[in-house]
C-alpha cells in the first residue's frame, strides 16, 4: 500500500550518497528537575532508545552515532542493546557544549559518511517524514532542516521592555535532524568552535558561514523533551497514535 513512499525515498533510483545520523545526548538534562530525560520512557520506551529507532527505521540512514555523557556510557550500551537496527550504532563520550558532542560524534562517522544527519536525542518523536524530506533536500542543497510556523507571537524584549514584535508570518521554530554536506557541517562547527561563539543549533554554525540553508516540512509532534511537562505532551502523542513507537 505504501510502495510509493519507499519508491520515492529509495536510495536505489538516486545517486548513491552515505548518512549518518548524528545524535548529541550529552546533556544534563538541567531543566527537568532531577531526572535525566533521555532515560524517562514514553509509552513504556525510553526517549533514547525512541530517538535511535525514529533514525534507524529511515532507508536512508546508514549508522548512527550518539554521544552521552561519559557516567552514561554504560547505561546507554544497556539501554539500546536489546533494539536490532540492522546497521551499525555506536555510543561516544559527548562534551561540555552541545556543538562539542556532535564533533565528537562526528570523528566517529564512517568514512564513507557524506551527509550528516544531527538529531537531538530529546526529540523522540520525530515522523519519518519529517527526517526523510530534510535528508533528501540536503542532498541536493547541502544544508537543510525542519521547522514549523511560530504559534506564539513572538516579542524581542530587553530588561523585561518590549523592544519589537517581528511578523510572525517570517518566524518558525526549527527542529531536528539538521541534516549537511559532511565537510560543510564539520568546518562550520569546528570554526565557531575556535572563536568561542556559542550556538544552539548546528544550523546556526552553518548560517555565519553565509551559507543557504533550507527549511522542510517540520511537525508540531516532534517536540523537544526540556521540561517535566514536555513528558505528559509526549505520553498523549504516544496515545494519539495508537502504537507504542
Ligand atoms: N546535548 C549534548 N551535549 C551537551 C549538551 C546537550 O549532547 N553538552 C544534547 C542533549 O542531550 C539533547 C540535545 O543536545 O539531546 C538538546 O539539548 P537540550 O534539550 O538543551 O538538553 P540538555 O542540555 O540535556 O537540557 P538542559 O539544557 O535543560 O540542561
Ligand atoms: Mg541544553
Amino acid at each position: 500500500m505504501f510502495g510509493w513512499v519507499k519508491r520515492l525515498f529509495s536510495k536505489e533510483d538516486a545517486a548513491p550518497f552515505f548518512c549518518s545520523a548524528v545524535m548529541p545526548a550529552a546533556g544534563s538534562s538541567s531543566r527537568m528537575e532531577g531526572q535525566n530525560k533521555l532515560f524517562a520512557a514514553v509509552g513504556g520506551i525510553p526517549v533514547l532508545a525512541r530517538s535511535v529507532l525514529a533514525l534507524g527505521r529511515s532507508e536512508l540512514v546508514d549508522e548512527i552515532v550518539v554521544a552521552v555523557r561519559e557516567q552514561d556510557l554504560l547505561a546507554a550500551a544497556d539501554l539500546l542493546r536489546p533494539y536490532d537496527l540492522g546497521k551499525p550504532l555506536k555510543i561516544v563520550v559527548g562534551g561540555k557544549t552541545r556543538a562539542e558532542s556532535v564533533m565528537a560524534a562526528l570523528r566517529e562517522c564512517s568514512d564513507a559518511a557524506t551527509l550528516i544527519a544531527v538529531h537531538d536525542a530529546a526529540r523522540p518523536l520525530v515522523p519519518l517524514s519529517v527526517v526523510e524530506t530534510a535528508i533528501e533536500k540536503a542532498r541536493d542543497a547541502l544544508a537543510a532542516a525542519p521547522a514549523v510556523p511560530v504559534k506564539d507571537t513572538i516579542k524581542v524584549a530587553e530588561g523585561g521592555v518590549v523592544q519589537r514584535t517581528p511578523d510572525r508570518s517570517t518566524l518558525f521554530a526549527v527542529q531536528t535532524p539538521q541534516v549537511f554536506d559532511r565537510d560543510l557541517l564539520t568546518g562550520a562547527l569546528q570554526a565557531a568552535l575556535d572563536q568561542q561563539i556559542p550556538i544552539s543549533d548546528d544550523c546556526s554554525a552553518v548560517e555565519r558561514l553565509g551559507k543557504t540553508v533550507y527549511l522542510t516540512a517540520g511537525s508540531y509532534e516532534n517536540i523537544k523533551i526540556t521540561t517535566p511537562e514536555d513528558l505528559l505532551l509526549a505520553e498523549a502523542i504516544c496515545e494519539s497514535r495508537g502504537e507504542s513507537l
